[in-house]
């Protein structure tokens, strides 16, 4: 079933895990867990892909409080061999793929304060594991991590962890699926945020454009507000064949000669789905000048 062999293996120590200290935590931490996810599960029937709420039924994630990760590791791995580590916030690159690559997801341990239900800086506990842990239990999904994972251990022999931190940005944290007729959000970002699982859907302002590798790692994103452009994924069976059947050193390579695109862009060779007005984005900068 993977790699790691049998049992929830220990990291090995210099790796930046931290215990998780779940007894540390208060009831008011919990109950803010409590509040982010009431709120998340009544937003996203209908918006997220199926297969994201079946994960949170197979986890057990429903609660209520915040999740043990011991627990949910000892599900999960039973499941898809992904275990949950905790770390103090964001951690280097090399150790983030040698986790990644070995199946272990890095979620911070702490939680936002009550009045930062909107917005925070840095991924915190409910951003990482309600927003990305339930994918891991997709067996796909699953190995799509697992591969992103060493895609990062080659990409940083070959200087191109810049173009592969879009892949990341464009499919894991702010990906749209298709789904039926439909778009669906699976984005972690996405679907951890109450106002993005709206605006990526529903809003006229972004760009919705279908995924393409190359186009997607020659594309700058946002890290302060909402995306100006969301790439869509026709299934995650295709997004993990598109990513492991091709080799990524001549494709980097190849963008080495090539412009990026402008966030805004529409390609000539784009498959639309929405060619967004930016109005969301250009009344705030309006506002900033
Ligand atoms: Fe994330």
């Amino acid at each position: 079933m993977n790699d790691l062999g049998p049992g929830t293996m220990k990291p090995p120590a210099g790796d930046y895990t931290i215990p998780q200290n779940w007894s540390h935590y208060t009831a008011e931490e919990h109950a803010t867990w409590d509040a982010l996810y009431a709120r998340q599960t009544k937003l996203l029937p209908g918006r997220v892909v199926p297969q994201f709420l079946d994960g949170l039924k197979l986890l057990g994630l429903e609660g209520p409080g915040i999740p043990n990760f011991e627990q949910l590791s000892d599900i999960l791995m039973k499941r898809t061999g992904w275990q949950v580590v905790a770390v103090e916030g964001l951690i280097p690159d090399g150790a983030f793929f040698d986790h990644l690559a070995n199946r272990r997801f890095v979620a911070g341990n702490f939680i936002r304060r009550p009045d930062q239900l909107d917005y925070l800086e840095e991924p915190d506990v409910f951003h990482d594991v309600f927003g990305h842990v339930p994918l891991l239990a997709h067996p796909v999904f699953a190995d799509y991590m697992q591969a992103y994972g060493k895609g990062g251990q080659r990409a940083t022999q070959l200087g191109a962890i810049q173009r592969l931190s879009r892949l990341y940005w464009y499919t894991v944290e702010f990906g749209l699926i298709r789904n039926g007729d439909d778009l669906a959000i699976y984005g972690a970002g996405i679907v951890s945020s109450a106002g993005e699982s709206v605006f990526a859907l529903d809003d006229p302002s972004p760009n919705r454009i279908g995924f393409n590798l190359e186009r997607v790692m020659r594309t700058p994103y946002r890290i302060d507000d909402y995306q100006q452009t969301y790439f869509v994924i026709d299934s995650f069976e295709d997004l993990l064949h598109q990513t492991l059947d091709q080799d990524f050193a001549p494709i980097y390579a190849a963008m080495d000669a090539k412009q990026d695109f402008a966030i805004t862009d529409i390609a000539p060779n784009d498959l639309i789905y929405t060619q967004g007005t930016q109005a969301y984005a250009s009344a705030k900068a309006a506002k900033v000048e």
